[in-house]
Order: structure tokens, then C-alpha cells, then sequence
């Protein structure tokens, strides 16, 4: 005789578990060619997403209508969260964090009250990471502390803005934005990104394709893909600066000021100086009075947004000026040097199109009795401050544009 026995399909199980890491990224895009390799530098464990898992990402795509975990189940716990694609209104980014929140491998939500959330589940930073209201009932003490890409396009005043200015409160990201920074998050408003395929000087057509759009372009603010992503590790190391200052000089510290030749310089000097200070503390001494005083790394970074620029107000008639002008010497030994099909990569090379672009703008200067470029930044409208932001992390941009 046959016995049949009835088996019930087993559950389906939740995405394994990854390790944890000190950065997931959400959204490894056009930044994280930058981000890559200079986490790889510092040796900061990290874990990337995309919508698509390509590469060696994890496929997670965040639906803000969905209370779905499961795509969450397979990110990794992490210390710092990085999302690069926008939130938009209010809702998901209590939504965001709250799901990932709850499935955290080391800290699971279980049914206890949401005060008593995280109470098994000491961070090594101490509580400094309580940033979650219980009003919120989205988040643990000790979780994931949270940094969004955004943009200084929420800055509309004409006139300089910094990052206590006024933003465009209309603005669906800004609404998001200020929802995560309620919730204790760090926005990074980028100005204008370039690097690595990307150039500003081919915005021009699209930004200023008549004279009348010229007339109205003034300051352009731009940061380098390099120092977007040395200003997410330089949040990361402020961060945990504060939270620990007598810690030794690591390597995130090394390799983050690495550029700075005033930092190389400091440090070669310093080897030959036997004073005792704890290591960080002495670092930071150094790099404050070689940047910008006494107040570096001693503001909290997280609970605010920032202003990422590179510190320069390029003025767009200038800049025209310059990349639509002809340099003789310069084009006849480029001729030289390159292969002729290598010639008409440039798509200004049309001597017409440049020629009627620097008389657009010597027209404009002459209508707006601007006796010399660049024009001075009182005429430029709209200007961004982001010196506090390289002050309160302590190294300054990398980049700027070359001409
Ligand atoms: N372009 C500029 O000049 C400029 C200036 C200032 C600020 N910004 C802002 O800076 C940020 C970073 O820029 P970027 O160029 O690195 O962006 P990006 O290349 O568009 O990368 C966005 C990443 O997020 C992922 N993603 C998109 N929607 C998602 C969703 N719903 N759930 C989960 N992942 C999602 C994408 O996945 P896939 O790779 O699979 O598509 C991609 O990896 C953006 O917010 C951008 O708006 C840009």
C-alpha cells in the first residue's frame, strides 16, 4: 500500500544574507566610476546596487508604492547608506529607510515597542547614531546612518546662496530631502557633474543655443566626479572623526587628503616632530589651519544638507568665450600630432558656429557695458557658497575646470 503524504511547498526563502559593509551604495551609477576606486583606496568595505544587479551590483530597484522587503532582504547591513537616485516628494524616504530598517540581518525589527528598537543591537559609534524619532516609527538607534546625492538646483535666489539659504520648498526633491534630514540624513546637493565623459563645454548648444539664452546664462558651478566622491568619504571619515577623535591616523585619512599636497607636506614634517598627540587629533590640527581654522570636523555633518561645489562661479560668457575661441599654435600642433580622422571629434570645430558664439558674446558685453570678461560675480545672479562644507570636512576640491 501506498502512503501519500501531502507536502506543502516550502516557503520561499529571503535572499541570503550579505556581509556587512561600511558603505552600501544605492544606485551605483555615473558617480561610482568615481566612488569605486577610491573606496577601494581607503579600504572601505562597501556593497552597490543597480536596477539591473550588472557587474558584481546587487539588483534592487526602490518603488515607493510597494511595501515589498524582499528586494531589501538581499542588501547588506550597513553603516552609511549613499543613494544617488532622486526621492521625490514626501513619503519615500521614510518609506526607504523604514524598509530597510526593517530587514536588517543584525537588527531585525522584532515586535517590541519602537522604543525599544535597537536595544539589542549596540553600534560601535554609541548613541550618536540615535537620530530616528519614535514619532517616525521608521528607524533603530544605532542604524544606517543615510546620505543623498541631490542637487543645488533647489537653490533659485539670484544672489549667493549657501547652505542655510532659502531652497525652493516646491521643489519635489527638496520635499524629500528635508524628510530625510528630519529623519537625522545628509544630503549632498552636487552642482553641475563632470568628468569622465562628461564636458561642459558640450552643454553649450543645449544651454545656450541662441543669443537671447546666452544673454540669460551667468554664474555655472560645477564639481568634479573625483571630488563627489571624496566628499562622500569625507563625510563617512568626518562622521566618525567626531564620533571616535582619539582614534590613529587611518587609512581613509591617508588616502582621502593623498592629494593635498599641503597634507604630504605636513606629514613629512610631522615624521620628524615626536609630539604625542593622538594621532587623528594631530591630523586634523594640521589640515584645519592648512584649510580653513579652527572649526573643521567639529559640526555635524549629518542633519543638514551641503553645498558640493568646487568653489568656483565660472562665468558662462567667459567660458564661451574661451572654449569658442582659435588658437593657432595650438591647433596646428594638435593637427600634428593626431591621426585625421581623430580632427573632427569636436563639435564646434565648424569655424562659423564658433564665430557667431564669441559674437553673441561680444554683442552682450557691449548691450551690458561689460568692458572685460569675466564679468564681475555682481553680475552674475545666482552664485553658490560651498566653502562650508570642504571647511567642515576638512580637505578642499581636487578639481576645477581646465580651459
Ligand atoms: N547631471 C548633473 O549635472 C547633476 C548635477 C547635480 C546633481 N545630480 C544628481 O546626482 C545624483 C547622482 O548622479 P549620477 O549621474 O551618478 O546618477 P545616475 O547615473 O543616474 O545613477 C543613478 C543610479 O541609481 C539607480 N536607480 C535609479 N532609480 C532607482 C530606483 N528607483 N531604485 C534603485 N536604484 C535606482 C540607477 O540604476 P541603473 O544603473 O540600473 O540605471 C543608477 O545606478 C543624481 O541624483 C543626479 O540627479 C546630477
Amino acid at each position: 500500500m501506498t502512503v501519500r503524504t501531502t507536502r506543502t511547498a516550502p516557503a520561499p526563502r529571503p535572499p541570503a544574507p550579505a556581509s556587512p559593509v561600511t558603505l552600501l551604495i544605492l544606485g551605483a551609477g555615473w558617480t561610482y566610476q568615481f566612488l569605486e576606486p577610491v573606496l577601494g583606496r581607503e579600504k572601505i568595505s562597501h556593497a552597490a546596487t543597480t536596477t539591473t544587479g550588472r557587474g558584481s551590483t546587487i539588483p534592487f530597484r526602490f518603488d515607493s508604492d510597494s511595501d515589498d522587503l524582499t528586494p531589501f532582504q538581499a542588501l547588506p547591513d550597513a553603516d552609511y547608506v549613499l543613494v544617488t537616485f532622486p526621492l521625490k516628494g514626501r513619503g519615500p524616504s521614510t518609506k526607504l529607510v523604514r524598509l530597510y530598517n526593517e530587514t536588517r540581518h543584525g537588527q531585525l525589527r522584532d515586535s517590541r515597542a519602537p522604543a525599544e528598537w535597537g536595544s539589542g543591537h549596540e553600534h560601535e559609534h554609541g548613541d550618536d547614531h540615535s537620530h530616528f524619532s519614535e514619532d517616525t516609527n521608521v528607524g533603530v538607534a544605532g542604524s544606517a546612518k543615510w546620505i543623498q546625492l541631490g542637487s543645488t538646483g533647489i537653490w533659485t535666489t539670484a544672489a549667493w546662496n549657501d547652505e542655510s539659504s532659502a531652497v525652493n520648498g516646491t521643489n519635489a526633491r527638496a520635499v524629500a530631502e528635508d524628510e530625510l534630514i528630519a529623519l537625522g540624513g545628509c544630503v549632498l546637493n552636487l552642482a553641475g557633474l563632470y568628468g569622465g565623459g562628461r564636458n561642459p563645454r558640450n552643454w553649450i548648444a543645449r544651454v545656450a543655443g541662441s543669443k537671447k539664452q546666452l544673454g540669460e546664462k551667468g554664474a555655472l558651478h560645477l564639481i568634479h566626479g573625483h571630488d563627489v566622491a571624496r566628499a562622500v568619504v569625507g563625510v563617512v571619515r568626518t562622521d566618525r572623526d567626531r564620533l571616535d577623535p582619539k582614534s590613529g591616523p587611518d587609512e581613509l585619512i591617508d588616502h582621502v587628503q593623498n592629494s593635498d599636497k599641503n597634507y604630504n607636506n605636513y606629514k613629512n614634517n610631522d615624521d620628524d616632530d615626536n609630539n604625542n598627540n593622538s594621532g587623528n587629533a594631530k591630523l586634523r590640527n594640521h589640515l584645519d589651519s592648512d584649510i580653513t581654522g579652527k572649526d573643521a570636523g567639529l559640526e555635524p555633518v549629518f542633519g543638514r544638507r551641503w553645498i558640493v561645489a568646487d568653489c568656483v562661479s565660472y562665468d558662462w560668457w567667459s567660458l564661451v568665450w574661451d572654449w569658442m575661441g582659435e588658437s593657432a599654435e595650438k591647433r596646428e600642433s594638435e593637427r600634428e600630432s593626431e591621426p585625421a580622422s581623430d580632427h573632427k571629434t569636436d563639435q564646434y570645430d565648424d569655424r562659423s558656429t564658433k564665430t557667431q558664439y564669441r559674437r553673441w558674446v561680444a554683442e552682450l558685453m557691449d548691450e551690458n557695458n561689460v568692458r572685460g570678461l569675466p564679468r564681475s560675480t555682481e553680475l552674475l545672479g545666482r552664485k553658490l557658497d560651498a566653502r562650508r562644507f570642504w571647511k567642515t570636512i576638512g580637505i578642499l576640491p581636487d578639481r576645477s575646470l581646465a580651459r
